[in-house]
């Protein structure tokens, strides 16, 4: 395989994120190191920490950095620190800045639940074995970014989709279906809304057009609400617009039983992603080396496949955390009793063994 050569662009952000960003920085070391690879990191300020350094959560280096690099990784950012002093200056303004400055429409949160996991979750686990889904979430439209009005007794919220806006979420999503078993599930609301019916022509219309070889089907919100507990293992991608897929996005997350094992990605139009755990900056926890690593290693191994290009790499890195979780090497939120920097260990002493 050849030799790649990639910049990526660091933020580790507040809390817990400055300590499995450090596991994220050693995995990929230990990759570069055994696959010949190089990746020049470069490390920013963003959220509260940039706040503290810089008094702004998205400083201009911070985005200029991201948009020269091939691919963001970023640990989390928040915490009540922050709330505190100013309600202007917020740490999440750092994650929406960077999401627009990017271009990032496509939100992507995979969940595989696995077998050691399976007591964690609500589900029976003869429902879970199998589960193997991605939500695909439209990031950029919809309710959260269309007109509001607030009056004293009167409020509204405008929801507005383009088509081109709707072209892109999905050619992605087919993008990721054709790469995966080749289903695509569109999730709308479509005898009620307008915006829907529209989701649904282009949809349907790109599907016909570009993803005939795809098992396409359209399920109705309400309907999937019920359907992701009923038979997860039915799914491959789901595509559905900004509001449905936050909804959708949690309800699948408790299928897979722990927070701390959850990535995620975001996309824009290129390769270039953005790529974090989809849990906070559990200030709770922080500098305390409690913080489970895996779900932030295992958006390095979502950055590794989908920004840079390196399958074989990213197959051996979510191996190496399965393994860890199978035989226990986890920290204690997974019942286990590792310390951060020793869970990252583990992971990448098995790395290092497949070499
Ligand atoms: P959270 O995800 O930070 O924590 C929820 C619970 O899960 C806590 O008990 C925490 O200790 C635990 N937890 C989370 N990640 C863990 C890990 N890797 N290992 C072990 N335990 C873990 O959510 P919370 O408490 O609602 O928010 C805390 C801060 O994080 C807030 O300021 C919030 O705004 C921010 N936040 C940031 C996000 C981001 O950066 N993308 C996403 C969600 C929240
Ligand atoms: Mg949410």
């Amino acid at each position: 395989q050849a030799k790649r050569v990639a910049t990526i662009a660091i933020l580790a952000g507040d809390g817990i994120g400055p300590e499995i960003m450090a596991e994220a920085e050693a995995a990929l070391g230990e990759i570069a190191a055994v696959g010949g690879h190089r990746f020049d990191l470069v490390r920013r300020p963003i959220g509260g920490a940039a706040i503290d350094a810089l008094g702004c959560p998205l400083p201009s280096e911070t985005l200029t950095t991201c948009r020269q690099a091939d691919a963001v990784l970023l640990g989390a950012v928040g915490g009540p620190r922050w709330d505190k002093v100013d309600s202007k200056i917020r740490p999440e303004q750092g994650l929406l800045g960077l999401r627009s400055g990017l271009g990032l429409f496509a939100n992507l949160r995979p969940v595989t639940p696995h077998p050691a996991l399976f007591g964690a979750s609500p589900l029976k686990p003869e429902k879970l074995e199998g589960v193997d889904l991605v939500v695909v979430r439209e990031l950029t439209g919809g309710l959260y970014f269309g007109r509001k009005l607030e009056l004293p007794d009167q409020a509204e919220d405008v929801c507005t989709y383009t088509v081109a806006e709707i072209e892109r979420v999905v050619r992605r999503a087919g993008d990721l279906a054709r790469a995966r078993r080749g289903k695509l599930t569109l999730v709308d609301k479509a005898n009620v809304l307008a915006t829907s019916r529209l989701w649904r022509r282009v949809a349907e219309d790109l599907v016909r057009r570009e993803y005939a070889d795809l098992d396409y089907e359209v399920v109705l919100v309400d309907a999937m609400a019920m359907h992701l507990l009923s038979r997860p293992t039915d799914f491959d991608v789901i595509v559905t617009e900004n509001l449905f897929g936050d909804i959708l996005t949690d309800e699948a997350a408790m299928l897979a039983g722990s927070m701390g094992l959850l990535p995620s990605a975001s996309l824009g139009e290129g390769s270039r992603g953005l790529f974090e755990p989809i849990h906070g900056s559990a200030p709770d926890i922080a500098g305390q080396q409690l913080a489970n690593p895996m779900a932030m290693l295992l958006s390095v191994a979502m950055m590794l496949r989908l920004s840079l290009g390196l399958d074989d790499e990213a197959g051996l890195l979510e191996q190496a955390v399965w393994d860890c979780v199978s035989e226990g090497q986890v920290t204690r939120d997974l019942g286990g009793s590792l310390s951060t920097g020793e869970a990252g260990a583990a992971v990448r002493s098995r790395l290092s063994q497949v070499a």
